[in-house]
């Protein structure tokens, strides 16, 4: 195995693992040089959310064309990257598998190391992307479609999870509130946009904060009370404003996400906040943390709304530091669908 030791260091990331297909070439961990997502999003549309068989087969078609496109954007041929590095979890297994054994194949024949990486390191890791001055220890506000984390990164690599959903991620709850309220899929976007037009104030959903000094957070109980609210107006025959319920709801989420922030950053005593994961999106999100942090003296870091989705060049800007450490994965390396974060 070649491992390159010249100035430039060249990773192609690979992401595979739920529905988008992604691959980026980064040069030094922040020079992006190509960025090609395919996202399946209008195929899963009329199922309501992803559908993991469809989801695998879209990425087995994809795989190839992406990593190509990457690399014809880029300039570049296998024979000038540094490490491919590629997502092993958590995700949808068929889909993972996609990508770890053609990101496996690839580096094998190319003769250059393979790099593991957790989809969740990687979210957090977009925030290194755009911002080259973040400075150890930091708190990550991990809020996607499948997680939702407190985390402590004491330095690269090294994470200590403070708090995580004891059931619904955000993005889940978001979703599948959506999806009730007849908005389509993916829900949170959807929700962003029509709570523009509600008052959210109109409803009081539930907080869920759980015990006083408890990090973890739970939103399958407040997406219920928006399921029963909108069950007992149907039964009453009552109409109820989409606008206000998904204004009201977004609000609800919003409040413990920047509330359990407060609390980590109150514990860990740290001066950042990173906030990652698809969720980090949502406009209000940024804003009322933005608002609430700067009021405390805290820097709150976001990465743009592309790189906050699943993308490769997260996984690329994250594959870039474990390269740096030598932190190369086995030939061994299969798909964990239920991987954590040490
Ligand atoms: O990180 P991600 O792309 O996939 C996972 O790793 O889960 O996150 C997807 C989640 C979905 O639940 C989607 O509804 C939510 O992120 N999302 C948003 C926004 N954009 C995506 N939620 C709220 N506001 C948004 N603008
Ligand atoms: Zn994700």
């Amino acid at each position: 195995m070649t491992v390159r030791t010249d100035k430039e260091i060249i990773i192609l990331g690979i992401e595979t693992s739920c529905d988008e297909t992604s691959a980026a070439v980064l040069i030094n961990g922040r020079d992006l040089r190509s960025h090609v997502i395919s996202s399946q999003i209008i195929t899963h549309q009329k199922y309501g959310g992803v559908v993991p068989e469809i989801a695998s087969r879209e990425h087995s078609l994809h795989f190839q064309p992406v990593v190509q496109q990457a690399l014809d954007e880029a300039q570049m041929s296998f024979s000038d990257l540094s490490a491919i590095a590629v997502t092993y979890g958590p995700g949808l297994v068929g889909s993972l598998l996609v990508g770890v054994s053609g990101a496996k194949a690839m580096a094998y024949a190319a003769g250059i190391p393979l790099i593991g990486i957790n989809h969740l390191e990687a979210h957090i890791y977009a925030n290194f992307l755009e911002h080259h001055d973040l400075e150890f220890p930091l708190l990550a506000l991990l809020v996607s479609g499948g997680h939702t984390h407190l985390i402590l990164l004491e330095d690269h690599g090294q994470y200590k999870v403070l708090g995580l959903t004891r059931d619904d991620a955000a993005g889940e709850a978001l979703d599948k509130v959506a999806r009730t309220l007849g908005l389509g899929y993916p829900g949170g976007p959807q929700i962003q946009r029509i709570a523009l037009k509600g008052d959210p104030h109109s409803f009081q959903f539930p907080r869920a904060m759980l015990e006083p000094d408890s990090l973890d957070f739970s939103f399958s109980g407040m997406k219920s009370a928006v399921l029963n609210t909108l069950n007992t107006a149907k039964m009453r025959g009552e109409e109820l404003s989409v606008p206000d319920v998904a204004a009201s709801f977004q609000q609800a989420v919003i409040d413990v996400l920047v509330r359990k922030a407060l609390m980590g950053i109150r514990l860990t005593k740290v001066k950042t906040l990173l906030l990652a994961g698809g969720v980090a999106a949502n406009a209000l999100l940024r804003e009322t943390l933005n608002q609430t942090l700067s009021e405390r003296g805290i820097r709150l870091v976001y990465p743009s709304p592309i790189y906050c989705t699943d993308n490769g060049a997260m996984i690329a800007t994250a594959g870039y530091y474990h390269y740096l450490r030598e932190d190369y994965a086995p030939w061994t390396l299969n798909a964990v669908p239920g991987l954590s974060l040490r």
